[in-house]
């Protein structure tokens, strides 16, 4: 059974194309940086796995995640096996339905506003009482028009002004900031509903970088599906500090109680891979802040531990392709 790709940056697939490949496990490439879908067609066998990027936009691909909407929602018409469907774009695509995911699995989510106006958003940094909120956008990925501000006059200033970064889909979020004690975020990694490890990622590189008032997330340091986007890339001397990969997670307190609901959430909103993003604020309570259904790997980090998750992420696929197949044949 052919493995169908849906994507649109060969970049973070190839990695992918190369461990299927290895395992001589046939799959086609479905770029949709320029492709049409017939409907009148019916889909080539085999199985679909969709991981359409919501920042496709930032690489000339504007509407590369409309058109795999259209192709998604064929196959899936079609009666086809699609792994990260329709369910899991639309979350992809915006983070206001991914926080309503994690809220009904009763998750902790950062107090978000979602805006379309600079003055919907000074009213929504008011109802924050003072507390710093940060802008980010709906449709985002690569922390795109990820800032924070710790008073009303820097945001009003950039809300208003020329170097306004709207979102794509023109909702930017107002969300309340969480200062972690230490600096650094979590990334949970899950392939086949399954949890894999958790990888902690420095972000003090950014905050250094920062003015008090105003300052500027959009940094790799940030974002392991960015520049260091794993095995498609040269190894980055830093990575290996900035990303590191805990396999002991799941066993601590904070694992057990999240991995579950995480879990909850993937099977409530038919997502089969993906990674959770959390902080954990001083008293130690962990927010998730976004939910990746396009997921990529630093291949440095894993290389300390020993273990690749476009391994196990191809495994799974080839696994999922051989149970269709004998489903079909029965
Ligand atoms: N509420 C928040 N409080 C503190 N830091 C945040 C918050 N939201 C996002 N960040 C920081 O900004 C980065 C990008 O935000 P994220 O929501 O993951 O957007 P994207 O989908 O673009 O990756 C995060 O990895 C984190 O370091
Ligand atoms: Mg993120």
């Amino acid at each position: 059974m052919t493995i169908h790709v849906i994507h649109e940056n060969i970049d973070w697939s190839q990695p992918l194309f190369d461990h299927l490949a290895k395992k001589q496990a046939p799959y086609s490439d479905l770029d949709m940086s320029a492709r049409s879908v017939d409907l009148m067609a019916t889909p080539a066998s085999g199985i679909y796995y969709n991981r359409m990027s919501a920042s496709s936009h930032t690489r000339g691909h504007r509407y590369a995640p409309e058109m795999t909407s259209a192709l998604l929602s064929w196959l899936e018409t079609a009666g086809a096996p699609v792994l990260n469907g329709s369910n899991a774009l639309r979350l992809e695509l915006n983070k206001a339905v991914q926080y309503g995911a994690l809220k009904q699995a009763s998750i902790d989510v950062p107090e978000t506003i979602v805006c379309e106006t600079a003055s919907d958003m000074l009213a929504a940094y008011d109802s924050f009482s003072g507390a710093p909120v940060i802008t980010k956008h709906n449709r985002a990925g690569k922390g795109l028009g990820v800032q924070l501000f710790r008073d009303r006059a820097a945001l009003e200033a950039y809300v208003a002004g020329e170097g306004f970064d709207p979102s794509v889909d023109g909702l930017t979020l107002i969300q309340r900031y969480i200062e972690a004690p230490k600096p650094f975020i979590t990334r949970l990694e899950f392939i086949g509903q399954q949890f894999l490890y958790a990888v902690r990622v420095d972000t003090s590189e950014g905050f250094e970088l920062c003015p008090a008032d105003f300052c500027t997330l959009e940094d790799a340091a940030f974002c392991p599906a960015d520049s260091n986007s794993g095995d498609s890339n040269a190894p980055n001397s830093d990575s290996t500090a900035k990303f590191q990969i805990d396999m002991d997670f799941a066993a601590s307190s904070l694992g057990q109680y999240l991995l579950p609901k995480c879990i909850n959430v993937m099977k409530t909103q038919k997502l089969d891979v993906s990674a959770f993003e959390f902080i954990t604020d001083a008293d130690g309570k962990p927010y998730i802040y976004d939910i990746n259904t396009n997921t990529n790997y630093n291949s440095d980090a894993e290389a300390v531990v020993g273990i690749s998750a476009m391994e196990r992420l191809a495994d799974y696929l080839i696994e999922f392709a051989t149970h269709q197949s004998d489903r079909a044949a029965a």
